[in-house]
């Protein structure tokens, strides 16, 4: 398994790991000193607008390069499916976000943003947080503990769990900030 071809899709998924993950911390760092006002939401904008497309280009490469290691092991097993479901989640809440942030370009300029708005960026950013950290757990207890891990017995499982979760508490913020659509 371990080839020269294996090791240069590696340096790709790691080069692209640093890029995306990295941008990521960047702008939830800008967000959350917009939340402790040392920030106005016109700078988090500004930010946003570079981080977006570096995460991008970050989440594309680990996809890529992915495949190319994927391929190259032979092999799925249960923990895997997990993190495919964790790259594919952050897919989606990246389309969320840019979404999101284009309904919020007209509260820009007065720097007011209803509580229906923070509560589903803070939903987007936990999603964010939740997707990045465990799919780099998994590769990085895949690459050096085991390389094969068939747990959970019943992935499928998981995965609705937490997409049930995550309806959960975005039907208790709608419910409990407002019905406003973005
Ligand atoms: C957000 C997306 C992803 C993140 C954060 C991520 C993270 C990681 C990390 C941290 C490693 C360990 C690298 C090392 O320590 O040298 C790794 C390895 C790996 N990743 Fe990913 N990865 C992502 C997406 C993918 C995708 C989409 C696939 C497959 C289609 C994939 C397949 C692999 C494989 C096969 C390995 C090597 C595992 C082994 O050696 O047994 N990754 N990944």
């Amino acid at each position: 398994m371990d080839s020269f071809v294996f090791y240069a899709f590696l340096f790709v998924h790691l080069v692209s790991l640093v890029t995306g993950f990295g941008a990521v911390i960047v702008i939830d760092t800008f967000g959350l000193l917009w939340v402790l006002k040392k920030r106005d939401l016109t700078a988090v904008n500004q930010v946003a607008d570079v981080t977006q497309k570096l995460i991008w280009i970050g989440w594309f490469g680990l996809v890529f390069s992915g495949i190319g290691l994927i391929t190259i092991k032979g092999y799925m097993d249960n923990l895997t499916w997990i993190k495919l479901f964790f790259v594919l989640m952050l897919g989606i809440n990246g389309i969320y976000l840019h979404l999101l942030k284009k309904s919020l370009v007209g509260a820009q300029a007065s720097n007011i943003v209803s509580p229906i708005y923070k509560f589903r960026i803070g939903f987007a950013s936990f999603i964010s947080q939740l997707g990045w950290w465990g799919a780099l757990t998994i590769g990085f207890v895949h690459r050096h503990w085991r390389h094969e891990i068939n747990w959970p017995q019943t992935p499928a499982i998981w995965m609705s769990g937490i997409i049930t979760f995550l309806i959960i508490i975005y039907v208790i913020g709608q419910w409990r900030y407002g019905t406003k659509s973005i």
